[in-house]
């Protein structure tokens, strides 16, 4: 194994947890993640070149295989491609792909997403996609782990180690790159149209965004201070606001042991609006686009149960601020780009949570950074 960085880079810095360097480092890891990968609003993934005419001429089916964090980042990457193109996307956690019988061929592509490169579903997975024909390609952190080595083709991430076992900065440069992929695929398949241009060019004022949204962790922290002792919360979104509550629920259940799960705030009303009353929060993921005003009546069905309700909105929209009991503003994006804007915000909601709690979020009970054993 190539290891790639040195033993200094992955001390504290400083920092009382890795959890809280990996956060605060987000602006340069997706930077990093990004360099060379995104000219002018179009994507110059290399990687990638080996398979142009494969993705122009075979291609007919994406698969992305994932687990955990991974297959949230996943999330929006079909999003992404859905909403943009008419190229469809399967996403399946590996554990349950290893074991299906998923439709690939060899007019199939199976993109890995793996931090560590060596989750052992994720691995299967890709055996399995293999022996089918499929090409896999994989997107990992770390440079010569197992899952690249078995795949065709590898796109690395280059943010550097990630040692907190709750994934961080690896999340938001996983969305990145797999953003870039997709606008890669999408050109070669001519989709490349002047939104997919913009949301592309958006991808590189993350990082001034994120110096922005990191300077309200004191808010965050007060904010934290009031959710401490609740035993649930729900977080609830709608389109990319959905894949970024299921990150934001995964992120506090891992190191906070709150009891948290992500759901699209269309299916309140299918049974989780039951669950709802003064005890229990909810977070509202509310970017500024289409569905807005659909969060809105959501945010009132929660209210209406005497649920407290925390969100996340777009600067200064002044009508999420008055029927919200607490709000933080992130910078207004093309909303696709919104998992990304949301993610530091419930990483630290998350961080702080935890620390409140007296717990050590880099070292979660029952929980490892890589699961190489089923
Ligand atoms: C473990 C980690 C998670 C991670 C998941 C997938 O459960 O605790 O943070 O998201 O594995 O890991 P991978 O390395 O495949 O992305």
């Amino acid at each position: 194994i190539d290891i790639t960085w040195d033993e200094t880079l992955a001390e504290k810095g400083g920092y009382d947890h890795f959890m809280e360097k990996e956060i605060n480092e987000q602006p340069q890891s997706i930077k990093s993640a990004l360099a060379g990968r995104i000219e002018n609003g179009y994507p110059t993934i290399k990687e990638l070149d080996s398979i142009k005419d494969f993705i122009k001429n075979d291609l007919e089916k994406i698969y992305i295989v994932a687990c955990g964090t991974s297959y949230h980042a996943g999330y929006s990457m079909k999003y992404f491609v859905e909403a943009y193109s008419n190229i469809n996307i399967s996403l399946e956690v590996a554990s349950e792909f290893r074991y299906m019988n998923p439709h690939v061929d060899d007019k199939t592509l199976v993109i890995a997403v793996s931090q560590s490169g060596e989750t052992i579903d994720t691995l299967e997975g890709i055996r399995l996609a293999k022996q089918k024909g499929a090409h896999v390609l994989a997107m990992s952190n770390v440079v010569g782990s197992t899952i690249p080595r078995e795949s065709h083709s590898v796109v690395y991430m280059n943010t550097g180690p990630e040692i907190g076992v709750a994934a961080t900065k690896t999340y938001t440069a996983q969305i990145s790159i797999l953003y870039a992929i997709a606008a890669q695929i999408m050109n070669w398949k001519g989709y490349y149209t002047e939104e997919v241009k913009k949301i592309i060019s958006e991808l590189e004022l993350i990082p001034d965004i994120y110096k922005e949204i990191l300077s309200k962790k004191d808010h965050i922290l007060e904010l934290a201070r009031e959710y401490t002792h609740y035993k649930h919360m729900m977080f609830i979104g709608r389109g990319f606001g959905y894949t970024a509550s299921l990150e934001g629920a995964l992120k506090l259940k891992e190191i906070s042991y709150i009891n948290a799960n992500g759901y699209q705030a269309g299916e309140l009303k299918h049974g989780p609006i039951a669950l709802l009353d003064e005890s229990f929060p909810v977070f509202a993921i509310v970017p500024f686009n289409g569905l807005r005003e659909k969060m809105i009546s959501n945010i009132m069905e929660v209210k209406a149960r005497k649920a407290r309700v925390i969100a996340i909105s777009t600067k200064g929209d002044e009508k999420i601020k008055k029927i919200t009991n607490e709000y933080i503003e992130v910078p207004k994006t093309s909303e696709a780009i919104s998992p990304l804007t949301v993610a530091p915000v419930t990483q630290l909601f998350a961080y702080y949570v935890a620390i409140l709690r007296n717990l050590d979020p880099d070292k979660p009970r029952n929980l490892a950074k890589s699961v190489t054993v089923e």
